[in-house]
């Protein structure tokens, strides 16, 4: 192994390295222009048809990602999108970025990683690296893929070919860091699989962070998304406790974010959102169980962020009855943003549509607004929704609104017109801040 180390280190340095990227979504996009910047032969794979022809095409699928972008990349003549699984004997590193939701009992569903690994271990040859990327439990790498790649190709991981983990750390829309810029942690279980990780993402990241083994690395991961469910359900709890206290959290948030240490600013909102922070810390819990252990934190800050949602429908049902002496039933409702977090296209798991939910479940007639999302995609949870389009964002059509709910504070939306339009708004992610001194009256802090 140690001399498949030092020809693959080599080919990593003279970029005569072939990188595959399995999955290009959100992280396997990015992850493939950031090796093709960097001189490599890159191909990516995914199995939607779809995607692959729009990315040969020179187009992006992906809001943040430009057209450009990946026109440049094909121009280089060493980017190519395949759905082709026989290639995947071709690249040197395999760097799989395929999806790890929760199945219907909120369990991983681990059949994307599954499906990966049996195809590259049908084709797997001497002298490769297999790196998954995706989001997982401890145990991963090592309990369900390698015995795949080591069975299906007759090889033997750490002495014919490489298995490491790096966790994503991808954060859509943020304009400060692209894949490029974020240090990577890698996790190997010997010496010399350690030296490929480290090789492969040195060409493409300032920092490499080796860890002692694969399970290291997977918790880091686990660890960094948990960190931020359980802030975020601190300072969902503290927002109702202040609320009734009538304090604004929101002062008190930005407030306290001037002490230089020992402080972290977390913002509370109307339910959590997005493929990572509320799902991620459920692998863990999954795992936990195996070990006869429960995971309280994680149990308690699920509940007290599913509970958002609910608050949020209290508080718009409270102000129609308060302000308009309306029932909620009946009330027409603008839902402003669909979308999990600001600037973004990506709705997986926002809670935005369980808001819908809620509100027509209680009599309102509800509409929405988001400049990024004019239909609403199929979602696994709510099929019912898919189809369903953004309104106009006209004067006329915002006046027509008994109250607006902003549950995503995307930057290009004029809250100065809906203030002006609507009764009132409930403002879950303090958006309307700005115009607090003429329409503070307007504004509902919820
Ligand atoms: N999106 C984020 O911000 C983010 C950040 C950090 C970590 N992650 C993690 O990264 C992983 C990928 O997330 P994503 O947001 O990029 O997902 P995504 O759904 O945007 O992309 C996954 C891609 O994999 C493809 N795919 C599915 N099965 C495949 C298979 N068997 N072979 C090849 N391609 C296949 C899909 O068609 C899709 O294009 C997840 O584990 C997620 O938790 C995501």
């Amino acid at each position: 192994m140690i001399k498949l180390a030092d020809a693959f280190e080599k080919k990593a340095a003279d970029r005569t390295l072939v990188v595959g990227v399995m999955g290009l979504g959100y992280v396997g996009l990015p992850l493939a222009q950031a090796y093709c910047r960097q001189g490599f032969h890159v191909i990516g794979f995914d199995v939607s048809e779809d995607k692959v022809e729009k990315l040969n095409a020179g187009k992006s699928y992906i809001k943040h990602i430009s057209d450009n972008s990946v026109a440049v990349m094909r121009e280089t003549g060493r980017f190519e999108a395949t759905t082709d699984l026989d290639r995947l004997n071709e690249p040197d590193a395999i760097l799989i970025c395929v999806p790890t939701p929760l199945d219907k009992h909120r369990d991983p569903d681990l059949s994307y990683v599954v499906s990966s690994t049996e195809e590259i271990g049908k084709r797997l040859r001497e002298g490769q690296i297999v790196i998954l990327e995706s989001t997982t439990y401890p145990g991963t790498s090592d309990e369900v893929m390698q015995p795949i790649l080591e069975k299906l190709s007759g090889l033997k991981a750490g002495e014919n070919f490489a298995i490491a983990y790096s966790p994503e750390r991808e954060d859509p829309g943020n304009p400060k860091f692209e894949t490029s810029t974020i240090p990577k942690v890698v996790g190997a279980d010997t010496a010399a699989e350690s030296r490929m990780a480290v090789a492969i993402y040195s060409a493409i990241v300032p920092q490499v962070v080796p860890v002692s083994d694969v399970r290291t690395a997977e918790a880091v991961k686990l660890t960094e998304n948990i960190f931020r469910a359980v802030n975020i359900a601190l300072v969902n709890e503290l927002k109702t406790i202040y609320g009734a206290m009538d304090i604004d959290v929101w002062e008190v948030i930005r407030a306290a974010d001037t002490k230089p240490f020992g402080f972290m600013a977390f913002y509370p909102g109307p339910g959590l959102g997005g493929h990572c922070i509320p799902i991620d810390p459920f692998y863990l819990s999954w795992k936990a169980r195996e070990f006869g252990m429960t995971t309280r934190f994680i149990e308690l800050s699920g509940e007290i962020n599913a509970n958002m949602p609910g608050m949020v429908v209290d508080a718009v049902a409270a102000e129609l009855s308060n302000r308009l002496e309306k029932s909620i039933k009946g009330a027409k409702v603008l839902l402003v943003g669909l979308a999990y977090k600001k600037n973004v296209d990506d709705m997986r798991e926002s809670p935005s549509l369980t808001l819908v939910e809620m509100l027509e479940a209680r009599g309102a007639k509800v509409d929405f607004y988001d400049p990024y999302i004019p239909v609403v995609p199929y979602d696994r949870d709510h099929p019912e929704y898919a189809g369903r389009k953004s309104v106009d964002w006209t004067p006329d059509v915002l006046k027509g609104y008994d109250a607006a709910l902003v549950a995503t504070d995307h930057d290009n939306v004029d809250y100065h017109v809906l203030l002006e339009s609507v009764p009132f708004v409930v403002d879950t992610r303090n958006a309307c801040h700005m115009h607090a001194s003429e329409y503070g009256e307007k504004i509902v802090k919820a």
